[in-house]
């Protein structure tokens, strides 16, 4: 595993928490964590938790990160926000084309294409998220609609670009099902969306960061993390708890 693939270990809230709420987790969670130093953390936060987090956990080990933004700098787009926006506010990360925007908010592979460029323009990490529905699996089109996810979303990419990226696997039946995908499942998949990278990025494709999400827990983080091409994770309603997360980044791989 490269430098460049340095675990990264990725809280999604989704829409929970007020900064009320997000104040108390980040005063349990920071003390639990702050020795954390060989990986990195990240929480993905409502945009009203951003500027109270970005304060919160200015100059520690735990990135702040946007769920969603726009590709535009600004415009007529209500009820969105822009990279220099959320660059201005502190923080450090954006999650993008996660399977909920996708489903309930339209967020498309042509969009994301222009949203992933944006962000790492920005100076952002784009946490740019893919993954097949239970039926696409089941119909055996898994690496269809993720190849094609990858190839469309990585377009205007060039390959020394890949190490400031990240790319999270979610596959949606696993995601708030509590239906893990398998060990195996999650590596296989992942390798395969590497591979996918590398067909078009070449060598450079050992150096992306490549997430699993769906279901992750303190009871499967270990084994997950010891999968060869799992680079971390990214972790919905088991981010919620302050101690379960601080768990999930502690991982210590299975021999
Ligand atoms: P989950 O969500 O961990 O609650 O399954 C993962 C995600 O949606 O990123």
């Amino acid at each position: 595993m490269s430098f460049a693939r340095r675990p990264l270990m990725a809280g999604n809230w989704k829409m929970f928490k007020t900064q009320a709420e997000a104040q108390d987790y980040i005063a349990v969670f920071v003390p639990l964590v702050a020795q954390v130093d060989d990986r990195d953390i990240l929480l993905g936060v409502p945009f009203t938790d951003l500027n109270a987090m970005v304060g919160a956990t200015r100059g520690g080990n735990v990135l702040v990160g946007a769920q969603t933004m726009h590709y535009a700098d600004q415009g007529a787009f209500t009820g969105e926000v822009s990279a220099p926006m959320l660059v201005e506010a502190g923080v450090q990360a954006v999650i993008l084309g996660h399977s909920e925007r996708r489903q309930y908010f339209a967020e498309n592979d042509h969009d994301l294409a222009q949203k992933v460029r944006v962000a790492l323009d920005a100076g952002l990490l784009p946490v740019l998220c893919c993954g097949e529905t239970d039926d696409e699996r089941v119909a055996g089109r898994t690496e269809e609609k993720i190849g094609r996810q990858i190839d469309q979303a990585l377009g205007a990419l060039k390959a020394d670009e890949l190490d400031r990226l990240a790319i999270a696997y979610e596959p949606i039946w696993a995601i708030g099902t509590g239906k893990t995908a398998t060990p195996e499942i999650a590596q296989e998949t992942i390798a395969f969306v590497r591979s996918r990278v590398r067909s078009t990025f070449g060598p450079a494709a050992d150096r992306v960061r490549i997430l699993y999400g769906g279901s992750v827990k303190a009871s499967n983080i270990d084994v997950l993390m010891a999968q060869p091409d799992i680079d971390g994770v990214l972790v919905g309603g088991a981010s919620l708890d302050p101690a379960e997360f601080a768990r999930i980044v502690k991982f210590e791989p299975l021999a």
